[in-house]
């Protein structure tokens, strides 16, 4: 149920690949690997028509072109939209489980709860404390008592989690693992521990089933389950075909409640698979103890796809997905596992879909690449992928859209409701579109006048006409720019939702220029036809209404302005007196590296500087820098938080949204204000 990787075990999980918090389900010492699996449904997400918040071209009323179905779309759409459905619930998981063992409560359970919540430096009662020290240290900080109150500006040792390092500066490298001379002597001890109760308990429990006769469960349907999300209505979670009530284990989940929370009246199998350190007996051991029922057997098996619906053959999606249209696919991760890592996993990237999703054959996709004089190329899959060396890129990605909730606070705009999730970072692997280009003849001699690369992707409307986009034939050539035509995301193929089996990655670019399921690529005098590169995804002044709007006048987004947001704590939030830790993001487009993030806890009158994460390619400016501030915060306080970033051109964010407001709530980059008050 925890949801971090665990893996390293820095609080902020900002190291390489997959770091995970502080704490861990894990006996220590043993290592958690990403499993994410396949094949889980959502998790009765409602949402809106997508089509109607987010203006584009009208089904049926688009260019007609030659060739629009290639063969390559084995379930492309045809009869669409008409019957655009508002909403659709509560798709059943898919997610292939293993059977739980049946087991009961013993006091082992307890002894292993005891440990994980000592490392997760949590307040044990007093009589189950650890040896002084000991939780602290299992917490991962391994400073005396006394340095671990803040100091403003955020640069401190040794505090539990977070960034830890002795670099000058404020720049700390992360320790994963944490503190290495106690760690492995806490890792035995609590091995043993966890060991010895593992199997006091089999034996107990043995013993029971052969004198006690199994338990008959009441039966639940996956709706009736979904209705118990909080606390106040209890806490439900389904693993394999048993019902679990939860509530009184959510403030004891290592992870933090918030974390739990998320699995809250669905399926626990697609977060164990995304943070495997769940995948171990005494963790399911735990579960068992909180079985209060069955799924009714209707409900075990998965629904019938609907043939009607152009979006019955989209991709099973991850539940804690924040669903901002169904169909088409427009979700976002929350902010609280926003930032649990420094690669989104990818499970959890923010997705944007215009349309159904194209099932592609990989076997007989084929890109066509166009130059000047009429040379084309026609590549398969395996021929980019051997033709061309590959070559790999961390670069984070951001919806126009991001943040655009804020700005219809102020006066409404058109288009769907993103918080601050419509940004997430991978590591792209394929072929450099430099590469691709040169092969088929292009040069960057094309004559007067600014050219362009316009790609066209897969997914296209009733009409057969397709997403598009362009940009600029000069930064497709350079190799600076580092575009890839990627099919490899965080080290897997390219799932579905975020372009299979081959999507253009434009770095310091707007998303919506990273062209998925690419079928081709062209280089043309003009800009891409498409109607997102001419009537979208563009900025206008504050007074341009929908009647005075002339997207012919206006460039089309390419290099996104600099931005930062707070992810936690959220706004609302009743947080504890002591001390308080900020977390959040920053990024800028066109590679300009973010330099620094000041944070308010005043709403803007005096500002902290906070830490900036580790950055796997500092210099290469394509990926966000997570950020961490801690500061002391007095009982009954009522703060409001505030980030700003700075990026190398030492461009910041504007401090209120009103003066950048516009009619497609696109650029919604303000200082990011988040109330919040302290507990007494
Ligand atoms: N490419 C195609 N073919 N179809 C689309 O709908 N959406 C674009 C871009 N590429 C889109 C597309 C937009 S607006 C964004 S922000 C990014 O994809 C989002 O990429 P992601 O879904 O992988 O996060």
């Amino acid at each position: 149920m925890a949801l971090g990787a665990g893996r390293t075990g820095t609080g902020m999980g900002l190291g390489r690949g997959q770091p995970g918090p502080g704490w861990s389900w894990e006996k220590p010492g043993t290592t958690g690997t990403d499993r994410a699996g396949t094949g889980w449904g959502h998790n009765g997400h409602r949402a809106g028509n997508g089509a109607e918040a987010e203006p584009g071209p009208r089904w049926g009323h688009g260019r007609a072109g030659p060739e629009r179905k290639p063969s390559a779309v084995v379930s492309q759409q045809s009869s669409l939209i008409a019957a655009f459905p508002g909403s659709v619930t509560g798709a059943v998981s898919r997610y292939p489980v293993p059977a739980p063992a049946a087991l009961s409560r013993p006091a082992a359970a307890a002894a292993a709860m005891l440990l994980l919540r000592a490392m997760a430096g949590r307040r044990l009662p007093p009589l189950m404390q650890l040896p002084r020290g000991c939780s602290r240290l299992a917490a991962g900080s391994a400073a005396p008592e006394g340095h671990r109150e803040g100091t403003p500006g955020g640069h401190r040792e040794g505090t539990p989690g977070g960034h830890r390092g002795a670099a000058p500066g404020g720049h700390r490298e992360a320790t994963p693992g944490g503190h290495r001379g106690a760690a492995p002597v806490l890792a035995a001890l609590l091995g043993l521990g966890v060991v010895l109760a593992y199997g006091e308990r089999r034996r107990r429990t043995a013993q029971a089933a052969r004198a006690t006769p199994a338990p008959q469960f009441p039966r639940y349907t996956r709706a009736e389950v979904a209705q118990h999300r909080t606390p106040k209505e209890r806490v439900w979670v389904t693993y394999g075909t048993d019902v679990f009530d939860v509530t009184e284990f959510v403030e004891m989940h290592p992870g933090g409640p918030d974390k739990i929370l998320l699995a809250a009246g669905g399926a626990l199998e697609p977060f164990w698979a995304l943070y495997a350190v769940h995948s171990q007996p005494h963790v399911l051991e735990l579960l068992r103890d909180y079985k209060v029922g069955e799924l009714s057997p209707e409900d075990a098996a998965p629904p019938p796809g609907d043939t009607a619906d152009p979006f019955a053959g989209d991709p099973p999606r991850h539940p804690a997905l924040r669903v901002n249209s169904l169909k088409p696919f427009n979700a976002e991760p929350p902010p609280e596992l926003l930032t649990q890592s420094f690669l989104t996993p990818n499970e959890l990237f923010f997705t944007r879909n215009h349309l159904p999703v194209p099932a592609v054959e990989p076997g007989s996709y084929r890109l066509r690449v166009e130059g000047p004089g009429g040379r084309a190329l026609s590549l398969s899959l395996s021929e980019l992928r051997q033709r061309f060396p590959k070559h790999e890129v961390t670069a984070t990605l951001q919806c126009a859209g991001n943040r655009r909730s804020e700005m219809s606070r102020v006066r409404p705009v058109k288009g769907l409701a993103w918080d601050i999730g419509a940004i997430s970072t991978a590591r792209w692997g394929g072929a450099r579109l430099r590469d691709v280009l040169l092969a088929a003849g292009v040069r960057d001699s094309t004559g007067d006048g600014e050219w362009h690369v316009c790609f066209e992707g897969l997914d296209a409307d009733a009409s057969g006409t397709p997403y598009g986009a362009s940009i600029p034939l000069k930064r497709a050539l350079s190799a600076e720019a580092e575009v890839l035509l990627a099919y490899e995301m965080n080290g897997r193929e390219l799932p579905r939702d975020h372009g299979f089996p081959v999507r253009v990655v434009v770095p310091g670019v707007v998303g919506a220029r990273s062209v998925k399921w690419l079928r081709s690529v062209a280089v043309s005098p003009s800009e891409s036809p498409s109607h997102w590169q001419q009537n979208d995804y563009k900025g206008f002044c504050p007074s341009v209404d929908w009647d005075s709007v002339d997207f012919g006048a206006a460039p089309a987004i390419q290099e996104l302005p600099v931005q930062s947001a707070i992810t936690e704590p959220r706004p609302g939030a009743a947080v504890p007196a002591g001390e308080l830790t900020v977390k959040g993001y920053a990024w800028s487009g066109g590679g300009r590296e973010v330099v620094r993030v000041d944070v308010s806890l005043d709403g803007g009158r005096t500002w902290r500087e906070a830490e900036l994460g580790p950055r796997p390619e500092r210099g290469r400016g394509w990926a966000w820098a997570l950020w961490e501030l801690r500061a002391p915060v007095p009982a009954g306080a009522r703060l409001e938080l505030v980030c700003k970033a700075v990026d190398r051109s030492y461009n910041v964010q504007p401090d209120t949204v009103g003066p950048i407001w516009n009619l497609r709530g696109v650029l919604s980059n303000a200082w990011h204000r988040v109330p919040v008050t302290v507990t007494k």
